[in-house]
């Protein structure tokens, strides 16, 4: 049996990466490590509970007794780290949080992996660790890391860590930068959740700036694809950008939304711009076609169908999730009830 430590696995992304890994290496045992934070649900994997091949186990990654105690019993081959503070918005309200787990909370895993002799560590990144670009071009692996956001700072500075200790100690570590994921189990703080939250209720859909913003979407499935081939056959050291095919704007993106939900356009509603806000994100991920031959698979149309379709089918879901909490940072974050 081969034992992967993930943690940050009861969120969107980790919870979608378990639930295939499981299904599709009979041979992997799991262990997640997730501290449940707001945006992390045990319940997200309710249905891998019953597996034997996977355990779940309560703690922050910045908690060194804590990590050194789930490497200790677990004993894992490889660590696949998820858990971070993810959202932008939040990060500029306060990035007290994204220091300790995104920076600290990294160096702690780098340190018990390495004591523990792993033979991989998979990094999960993103491409706002390059800042933003104009109308064109792509950001490669080369490209300088220029973060502008506090989340984007954060990313970028595990990153470094994760770098060196690759660099100077040998540590087996591979880091994946990622475009904008969409797909089932996605807190809805952002975007895409939050336009098909509101408009399923007939909510205004708050629209920053002028909404020209692009972003270049990749369905969760795709990315979870990635992530287990750079896993598998990546490079150690190595770096691997993993971009949707497609980029839209803002505006766009909620108009197609709102023409799936059947809704009207006039529940979008124009807001204050963010501060800092990027203008473009894409990715050149051509390494990652060429040396993992990983391809994204899902097109936007039918994912964003499919997305739309699954938040319609877990209304039950939606209704936990936004809590209290939620409803706080909602009225905080816009000035409106939610
Ligand atoms: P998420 O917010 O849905 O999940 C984060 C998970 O980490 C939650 O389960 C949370 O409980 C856990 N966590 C937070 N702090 C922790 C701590 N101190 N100790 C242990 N667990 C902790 O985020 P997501 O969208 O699933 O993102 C997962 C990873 O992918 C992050 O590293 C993020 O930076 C990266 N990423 C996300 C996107 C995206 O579009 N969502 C794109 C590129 C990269
Ligand atoms: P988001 O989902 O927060 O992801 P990121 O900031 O990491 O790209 O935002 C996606 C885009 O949507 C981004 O350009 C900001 C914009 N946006 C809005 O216009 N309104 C909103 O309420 C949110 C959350 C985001």
């Amino acid at each position: 049996m081969t034992r992967w430590l993930v943690t940050g696995g009861a969120g969107f992304i980790g919870s979608n990466f378990i639930r295939r890994a499981l299904a599709e290496r009979p041979d992997l045992a799991l262990a997640n490590l997730d501290a449940l934070t707001y945006s992390g649900r045990r319940e997200n994997l309710a249905d891998c509970e019953p597996n034997p091949r996977y355990r779940f186990e309560h703690g922050d990654i910045a908690d060194a007794e804590r990590v050194e105690a789930v490497f200790h019993s677990f004993r894992p081959e490889a660590v696949v780290h998820f858990a971070a503070e993810s959202h932008v918005d939040r990060s500029i309200g306060d990035a007290t949080a994204f220091v300790r787990t995104n920076v600290q909370g990294t160096q702690v895993l780098l340190d018990a992996a390495r004591r523990h002799n792993v033979a991989r560590f998979l990094h999960i990144s993103t491409d706002e660790v390059y800042g933003s670009l104009k109308a064109e071009g792509r950001f490669s692996e080369a490209s300088p890391l220029e973060p502008n956001s506090p989340y984007a700072a954060s990313k970028a500075a595990g990153e470094l860590l994760v770098r060196a200790a690759a660099h100077t100690h040998r540590l087996p570590a591979i880091i994946t930068r990622s475009s904008n994921n969409y797909g089932p189990y996605q807190f809805p703080e952002k975007l895409i959740p939050l336009a098909i939250v509101n408009a399923l209720a007939g909510q205004p859909i708050p629209l920053y700036g002028t909404g020209e913003n692009v972003r270049n979407w990749i369905h969760v499935d795709d990315h979870c694809r990635g992530l287990l081939a750079a896993l598998e056959r990546g490079q150690p050291g190595g770096v691997y950008n993993l971009g949707g095919d497609e980029e839209l704007d803002n505006r766009t993106l909620l108009e197609r939304l709102l023409g799936l939900l059947g809704q009207p356009l006039s529940l979008i509603q124009p807001v204050p711009d963010r501060p800092g806000h990027d203008l473009r994100y894409a990715l050149d991920s051509s390494r990652a076609r060429r040396e993992l031959g990983w391809t994204p698979q899902v097109g936007l149309a039918p994912g964003l169908a499919n997305t739309v379709e699954w938040y319609r089918a877990n209304a039950a879901w939606l209704a936990a999730v936004r809590d209290a909490e939620y409803h706080d940072y909602y009225r905080r974050q816009y000035g409106a009830r939610s």
